[in-house]
């Protein structure tokens, strides 16, 4: 009888499985999350063995993991176009549509995507979903102002039939957590999002919405871990800057 795998292990199958899609001199979005940890870990034997690339992290999480392993690491200041990303995800669709930003990196994993000719996610197969919505909705504000945008995204909701609590992440009771930029999370169970595409650009429109945990068009392949090994959802050789 085999043992059947843990999450953390299905998990660590998906980081291996993009591994293979790695190789000496690429330019690599390091995202952030347990998933892409894993990632980032295996990587980091592969630089001890030789192989070079640079990263750019999308978390100082990551950043400090990445550094401890010795991995070479770049700014998108320096290096503003990248070959692929790797990033987990806390949902997705069968169009590759996700939902980011459980771990409060949303606004960097977005900027790093996008400057990505691909995006790899990797995640285990309790993310998919039939509509996004179940997990909710991270949207990351400017602290300035944060309850006059709290009541437009209502609105944006209340417009589109979304109902449901909107809640400012805490990191302790009395203390609101702050992303790596500084801004506030407002995390909003909507439950299921028919429209995402019109909800990510309605929320976009918001004076003091920095982002939103919709990525929309940016992931090209999923690697989705489950008991019976890795399926790739998805596309391994599209996208392009
Ligand atoms: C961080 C993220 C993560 O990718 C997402 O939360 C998934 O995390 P994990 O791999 O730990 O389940 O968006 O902002």
């Amino acid at each position: 009888m085999t043992t059947p795998l843990s999450a953390d292990a299905m998990k660590r199958a998906a980081a291996q499985a993009v591994l293979e899609f790695v190789s000496h001199g690429m330019r690599l979005g390091l995202g952030t999350g347990s998933t892409a940890a894993h990632f980032v870990d295996l990587l980091g034997a592969r630089v001890r063995e030789g192989l070079e690339v640079i990263g750019v992290p999308t978390s100082e999480r990551t950043r400090m993991q990445a550094e401890g392993l010795g991995i070479k690491l770049s700014t998108l200041d320096e290096t503003p176009e990248l070959d692929l990303t790797v990033d987990g995800a806390d949902e997705f669709d069968a169009s590759l549509r996700l939902i980011k930003g459980g771990g409060g990196a949303l606004l960097r994993e977005k900027i790093v995507a996008a400057a990505s000719k691909r995006m790899f996610v990797v995640a285990d197969a309790t993310k998919e979903v039939e509509t996004l919505g179940a997990f909710p909705l991270p949207v990351e504000v400017d602290r300035f102002g944060a309850r006059s945008t709290r009541l437009h995204i209502e609105g944006v909701a209340r417009g589109l039939g979304l109902e449901g609590p909107i809640m400012l992440r805490m990191s302790a009771p009395e203390t609101p957590y702050l992303t790596d930029g500084g801004h506030y999370i407002y995390d909003c169970a909507f439950g299921a999002i028919d429209a995402p595409e019109t909800l990510a650009e309605r929320l976009q429109a918001i004076p003091g919405v920095v982002d939103h945990g919709l990525f929309i068009g940016l992931a090209t392949a999923i690697f989705v871990a489950g008991r019976d090994g890795v399926r790739i959802v998805g596309d391994v050789t599209g996208g392009g800057l």
